[in-house]
């Protein structure tokens, strides 16, 4: 028996998030839980995976469109049970299940994927030790060790409350007992649920065996129920993400602040300094250096660049052995080519700049074609928009821009031109010669006093 089916119990209200969120639709690591859940089941490669869903509805399937999932409504969240109840008419009779809980971020591949493999005309689930097991359904183990049944904490006597070894919620059997298992289980408990757990001590009854593995990885089989658990998770989370970094040799001055929220892909020698994010797609290609508190996403950086502290980084590609920073913006649609030199308080959008132009200090380019070895000095500004079109601005080759300058788009400058400071271009600048556009003459009033303050 080699197919599997995956269900994913999502119906939970979540009430104690506080949000008008759907609970699984919260984000570890700028990813929704659910979306972790998924991605889990995905890589088990599995026929078919059912969520099953309810609060919130229409917005949790809507964000995962895209997604070869089956939907299943549960209207009424009756129990845990009466959810997996739902899905059965979607599940394949020759088919081992697996269930896995939509609010597990962290759940791991292997671990379901053996909890799986064990689940061979047996039921298979999964525990875990907890020091304070108040809330989880605990395992009932017989004399000799094995499992009798799973008792939820509201049920349970205060001797079965000292257990310890709790269930995760996460299981696996063949289709065949499953259903024969759901339709044998009834509400008749403390919470008037119908609970999955009840299985266990049905399999026992028809002496079918029931194996429980017990996962040592507490975060891996850990629910978010409050903003308090999905705030430990996401510093879980970030920190398996930057011991991944460091095993593959890339220097993390703290590897407690870092956070990846998407994927970060490093080059060798990579250093990065503290309170840098990088969000979406992101390569650090050979010995780039990211000082602190940095912010980039989906942004290609090749080799040899530095990017100095405070740097904003958006969809945008920068060639090697730049200098970029500090305080920098580069927005989506920037390429720099190699050996570029960006630095404080420019911004960049829409812009590419050819191998070794500098724009160092107090500078807006936006759409923009730089050609090579161009200087823009200080305060030199693009003007690119009209109130309602945008414009490009085309700067050629070797051109130096004086400082305080403004290019009003569309316009020009041709190779080689030198624009004098405090100039306000507003037609093509030729190539070679020098461009200036001031008040005429530089007067100087002898004899002029400041203004004094007025004393009432
Ligand atoms: C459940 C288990 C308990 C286990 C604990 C681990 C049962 C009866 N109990 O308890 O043994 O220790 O998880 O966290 O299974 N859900 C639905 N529909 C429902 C009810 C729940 O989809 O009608 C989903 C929830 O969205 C959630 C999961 O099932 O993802 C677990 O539900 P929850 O209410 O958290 O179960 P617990 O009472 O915590
Ligand atoms: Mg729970």
């Amino acid at each position: 028996m080699n197919k599997l089916n995956i269900v994913i119990l999502a119906a939970g209200k979540g009430t104690r998030m506080h949000s008008n969120t759907p609970k699984v639709l919260h984000e570890v690591g700028a990813k929704a839980i659910l979306a972790h859940v998924i991605d889990c089941a995905k890589d088990l490669n599995p026929q078919k995976i059912i969520v099953v869903y309810g609060y919130g509805g229409e917005t949790v399937r809507a964000e995962f469109a895209h997604e070869n999932v089956v939907w299943v409504h549960q209207a009424e969240q009756l129990g845990t049970g009466h959810a997996v109840q739902q899905a059965l008419t979607h599940l394949d009779a020759d088919a081992k299940i697996l269930i896995l809980l939509g609010d597990v971020p962290l759940v791991d591949v292997h671990t379901c994927k053996n909890l799986s493999e064990q689940a061979n005309n047996k039921l298979a689930i999964l525990s875990f030790n907890k020091t304070d097991p108040t809330g989880y359904g605990r395992i009932v183990r017989s004399t000799t060790g094995s499992v009798v049944a799973i008792i939820e904490h509201k049920d349970a006597s205060s001797e079965q409350r000292s257990i310890s070894e709790v269930n995760t919620g996460i299981m696996a059997m063949p289709m065949t007992y499953l259903t024969k298992w759901l339709s044998q289980i009834s509400n008749q408990n403390v919470q008037g649920e119908y609970y999955l757990t009840d299985i266990v001590a049905l399999a026992v009854a028809q002496g079918i065996e029931v194996v429980a593995v017990v996962t040592r990885d507490e975060w891996s089989v850990t629910g978010i129920n409050s903003k308090e658990d999905l705030s430990k998770i996401e510093r879980v989370y970030q920190a398996r993400i930057a011991q991944n970094l460091l095993q593959q040799g890339v220097t993390l001055k703290d590897a407690s602040r870092i956070d990846v929220r998407g994927t970060l892909h490093c080059g060798r020698d990579v250093v990065i300094d503290v309170n840098c994010v990088f969000e979406g797609n992101v390569t650090l290609a050979d010995n780039v250096r990211v000082a602190a508190n940095c912010v980039i996403k989906n942004a290609e950086i090749h080799a040899g660049v530095h990017i100095a502290p405070f740097t904003i980084i958006d969809e945008t590609q920068v060639g090697a052995n730049s200098r970029i920073g500090p305080f920098a913006r580069l927005r989506p649609g920037t390429k720099l080519d190699a050996d570029t030199h960006i630095g404080n308080f420019v911004e960049l959008k829409n812009t590419q700049v050819g191998t070794g132009s500098k724009i160092n200090h107090l500078s807006y380019v936006g759409d923009t074609t730089i050609g090579r070895n161009v200087n823009i000095g200080a305060g030199t500004i693009t003007c690119n928009y009209d109130g309602v079109n945008k414009f490009r601005t085309v700067i050629e080759d070797d051109v130096f821009v004086g400082s305080d300058s403004q290019l009003v788009a569309p316009i020009t400058i041709g190779k080689g031109a030198t624009i004098a400071a405090g100039s306000t271009i507003t037609r093509d600048a030729p190539a070679d010669q020098l461009t200036f556009c001031r008040a005429k003459e530089q007067k100087s009033i002898a004899g002029w006093k400041r203004p004094q303050k007025i004393t009432k």
